[in-house]
């Protein structure tokens, strides 16, 4: 499963774009909205960590269908081609994807609960659709199992469009949808260290290195290896 960060916080996109396998970074309003700042000039600022071939998933904020194609392209020629925009499901959404994946805009079709939505949305011409996960748990819904079935529709279509599982809580979900069968999840920064964390992980590291200094003392591999 493709891993991209959820989040506008610039420090965190440097950091993980530098140390972890991500493929994009994804925004929404909050998210822009909790940095503070101008969003412009912080996408800008992402676009330009994350380099070009890289996705940014920004969502519009417009409501009215001929606003949100404007707005849409204006995110792409401002951002890059391979910005991806976000918009939610609703009939005006679904109007606008398939008018702008028509146009061969990426539009990833967002704030999905259900797996009838998903279904649409790829109709309508989706790259993505970006199921809630911790957002369904919190309703007693099955977020995990809206994301197998998903995968199952789209498997037996054959659409082209692709799961983005997003809003997670906990680590658990991720590899859960991973198992469910997603193609890519957007993962806050806490959540993505989560992943690797593990105390018997560091307490292993730490043996070896102890065994390597009782045996070797101060003397490195590399060391060793160049003569
Ligand atoms: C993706 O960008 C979604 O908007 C985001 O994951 C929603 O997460 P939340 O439910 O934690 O706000």
């Amino acid at each position: 499963m493709r891993i991209l960060l959820d989040t506008a916080n610039l420090d965190s996109i440097r950091y993980f774009n530098e140390y972890y396998p991500i493929e994009g970074v994804t925004t929404n309003p909050t998210i822009l909205a909790r940095e503070g700042g101008s969003p412009v000039e912080m996408l800008k600022e992402i676009r330009k960590i994350i380099g070009d071939k890289k996705e940014l998933h920004i969502q519009v904020t417009e409501t009215e269908y001929d606003k949100i194609i404007e707005e849409a392209k204006t995110m792409v020629s401002l951002f890059g081609k391979n910005t991806f925009v976000k918009i939610p499901v609703s009939d005006v959404g679904l109007k606008a994807t398939k008018a702008l994946s028509d146009m061969g805009y990426g539009v990833t079709v967002t704030a999905v609960l259900t797996a009838a939505q998903a279904m649409i949305a790829s109709c309508a011409g989706a790259s993505y659709v970006a199921p809630y996960i911790s957002r369904s748990e919190n309703l007693c819904a099955d977020g995990v199992g809206t994301v197998a079935e998903i995968a199952t529709i789209f498997k037996s279509s054959g659409t082209k469009t692709q799961i983005l599982a997003a809003s997670f809580k906990t680590a658990k979900e991720v590899l859960d949808v991973a198992v469910a069968g997603c193609h890519s999840a957007t993962i806050g920064s806490t959540i993505m260290r989560m992943l690797i964390a593990h105390t018997t992980t560091d307490t292993s590291v730490l043996g070896f290195r102890r065994d390597w200094e009782e045996a070797f003392g101060d003397k490195t591999l590399l060391g060793l290896m160049k003569g």
